[in-house]
């Protein structure tokens, strides 16, 4: 039973000593030169400690460390103790590589489950320190390798296209306007660099309780109309079929066109399923408009797509609580929008031609 006891005491001497030892001072830099001096004329260790009045296996170990580096510096101290252990961290870690999607509260619950309390700001710091920062999602737009050879190749042939060229479009397009807009962006934690890992992307489904679909044209001199389908259709859904298209296109083209460009005009579509109709091919036809083919996953490419996006941000700043306000904020937006900022918005997509020339096709941030 004594020894036991012993064996511990003695455990608890070394503990205690191994602290003490930690947490010793550090010793002044002229008392480090006083031992170095000292040695050199060649008095023993014990002599020196009791000279300078400290203990003879600090004496050793500086003069041990002399030997060494010939540094007698300081060794570097935390400046502020560690709040995790090493455990902790590696917990942490391990956490956020699972699911990066979690949040700083929820790893702090995880670690309490295993009995660990550790603050938000440590959490973050410590994920940090190992270089993970909580970014917002990108949207990944994924572009098929037929549509990238198509963008590719409509980049190439319209590069060089005269800015009377762009001027002379009148673009359409659809958008889904959201009561409450959310552009399904989250926070994730991730490295640097890896903002494309599929595990670090949301997909860009627009969430939105309550939200309209709308058609709108606009060209470099300014916006057209902005109609609302589910105005236009009998049943009063917002489905657009290729009927309603056409009563769309019919009624707004020519008179927009003629307003914001003159006679001679081109239309912009994209390739949807409703404008390649046979009816809507025959329809476009019988118009003799021109009619510029666009490749498909291209809303980097399209000015009417970024004055959507600005357009949205407009409709928020206003909170609409209803359908209704919806749509009329969403008109007023829409017309308010200057021909500075449509014009903008069309000379800096002529500028993304290249861009998609240097990204081989691939999408181009927007
Ligand atoms: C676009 O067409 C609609 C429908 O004819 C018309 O009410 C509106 O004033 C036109 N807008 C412009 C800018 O020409």
């Amino acid at each position: 039973m004594s020894r036991v006891h012993f064996k511990c005491a003695i455990c608890i001497w070394n503990l205690l000593l191994s602290t003490v030892k930690m947490r010793s001072k550090e010793l002044l830099p002229s008392v480090k030169q006083a031992i170095i001096r000292l040695k050199k004329q060649k008095k023993p260790i014990s002599e020196i400690a009791k000279t300078l009045g400290v203990a003879k296996t600090t004496v050793w170990n500086i003069l041990k460390k002399k030997e060494r580096t010939s540094d007698l510096r300081n060794t570097k101290r935390p400046r502020r103790p560690r709040k995790t252990t090493v455990v902790d961290d590696q917990r942490i870690l391990s956490l956020v590589k699972k699911t990066p999607f979690t949040t700083v509260v929820q790893i702090k619950n995880t670690l309490q489950e295993v009995g660990a309390s550790v603050s938000k700001s440590t959490i973050k710091r410590g994920l940090h320190q190992c270089e993970h920062r909580g970014f917002t999602t990108r949207c990944k737009p994924l572009v098929s390798p037929q549509n990238r050879k198509a963008r590719l190749e409509f980049a190439k042939q319209h590069l060089k296209k005269p800015s009377q060229f762009w001027n002379n479009i009148l673009r359409t397009d659809e958008t889904k306007i959201s009561l409450y807009q959310s552009d399904g962006k989250r926070r994730v934690w991730r490295r640097k660099g890896t903002a494309h890992d599929s595990k670090h992307t949301t997909s860009s489904v627009k969430h939105g309780a309550g939200s309209v679909m709308a058609w709108a044209c606009m060209a470099a001199r300014g916006t057209g109309s902005l109609v609302f389908i589910d105005d236009v259709t009998a049943d009063k859904s917002s489905t657009m079929n290729s009927e309603v298209f056409r009563v769309i296109l019919s009624a707004h083209i020519q008179p927009n066109a003629s307003e914001l460009i003159g006679r001679r005009f081109t239309v912009q579509m994209d390739n949807d399923a409703k404008h390649t109709a046979k009816a809507t091919k025959e329809f476009l036809k019988g118009k003799k408009w021109t009619v510029l083919q666009w490749p498909s996953q291209s809303p980097d490419l399209n000015p009417i797509e970024h004055a959507f996006h600005l357009l949205k941000t407009k409709v928020k700043g206003k909170c609409p609580r209803n359908k209704q306000e919806l749509k009329t904020v969403a008109v007023e937006a829409w017309q308010s929008m200057t021909r500075d900022e449509t014009q903008r918005l069309v000379v800096s997509m002529c500028s993304r031609l290249q861009a998609v020339i240097d990204c081989k096709g691939f999408a181009t941030k927007y």
